[in-house]
């Protein structure tokens, strides 16, 4: 199999797992939860789930009718939420470059690489079809934001280290499972909440197979793998940072209560975290001992942070009734 040149961080302990050696003692665990993925992942038709018969011409070239943010139902939460769930999704490629290069594309995980890839490419098709179908948002402004996005690439924050990677994905999995589901929950359109959950659901099984893999590596690696949780947690990133205004956006999104620091601290973090046992988990040296402990003095802050966040948002919505009722 192709796999990862040896990387040397200062963060990977007296243990001596390179990467390398990573990559082939979890070999089997990724062969054995691929197995289980494929057995579980039911096919599903992207077409299935547009409704076709809301489209119709555009201007421009076939002289249709120009798009207008009347045309449709979706909210404005929604609208700015779903652009930025697909532009995420777009940038596909450069996901694929950066795990290819990581993980290798032979042997289980190549075939695992090559899978997730595929499966991550209709998430991006279904909602641009479904947006484009029901005019959900200005398909100009769309395109030279897919444009723009894609142009700059992404480069992970993780490449240096595959537990990093590892870890990185399986909390980013369930943060875009939670982001689609609630992007359905607010977007005013039953039609794109029935397409979102569909799309959350493949995600939920993404986390879980990284999820997975990061218990076998807790198991192989105990201080390596707590050290690459500690700084994954505490430096996350959403993989979307990139994407243009996306500071406002997820300012909105937040706001909406699609995704912001209480949601990412409560059913992102914690449910991984909870499910690994990472906070009990025993049998650590030195160096995991301080990795843990960093993780849980961060996780005590995230949490107050999220409690002021949730004062400031309850103030903002309670402002925004007020003019709504006086005026
Ligand atoms: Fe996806
Ligand atoms: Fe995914």
């Amino acid at each position: 199999m192709t796999i990862a040149p040896v990387q040397s961080s200062p963060s990977l302990g007296s243990s001596g797992w390179t990467d390398t050696r990573l990559i082939l003692a979890l070999e089997e665990v990724v062969e054995k939860e691929l197995n289980r993925h494929l057995g579980v992942a039911k096919e599903w038709m992207p077409h299935e789930f547009v409704p076709w018969s809301q489209g119709r011409d555009f201007d421009g070239v076939l002289g249709g009718e120009a798009w207008n943010v009347e045309q449709s139902q979706v909210t404005p939460l929604g609208r700015v939420s779903l652009v930025v769930n697909l532009l995420t999704e777009d940038n596909l490629p450069s996901y694929h470059h950066e795990i290819a290069t990581m993980f290798g594309r032979e042997g289980a995980w190549g075939t695992w690489v090559h899978r997730w890839t595929a499966e991550e490419g209709r998430h991006g098709i279904a909602i641009r079809d479904f947006l484009l179908a029901t005019r959900a948002v200005d398909p100009i402004e769309l395109e030279r934001a897919r444009m723009s996005h894609m142009s700059e690439g992404f480069e992970s924050d993780n490449s240096h280290s595959m537990l990093h990677s590892v870890a990185y994905v399986a909390f980013q999995e369930l943060a875009t499972r939670i982001s689609h589901r609630n992007t359905g929950k607010y977007a005013g359109d039953p039609l794109c909440d029935q397409l979102l959950a569909k799309i959350a659901n493949d995600e939920n099984l993404h986390m879980v197979f990284y999820r997975n893999l990061l218990k076998a590596a807790l198991e192989i690696a105990p201080d390596q793998a707590m050290r690459a949780i500690a700084d994954v947690v505490t430096n996350f990133r959403m993989p979307g940072h990139g994407i243009p205004g996306f500071e406002r956006a997820a300012a909105q999104i937040a706001i909406g209560g699609v995704y912001n620091l209480r949601i990412h601290h409560d059913d992102v973090l914690q449910p991984v975290l909870r499910h690994l046992r990472v906070m009990e988990f025993g049998g650590l040296g030195p160096e995991g001992l301080v990795a843990q402990n960093e993780l849980g003095v961060f996780l005590d802050g995230l949490d107050s942070q999220a409690r002021k966040f949730e004062e400031r948002q309850a103030a903002l919505l309670a402002r925004r009734e007020a003019r709504r009722n006086a005026g």
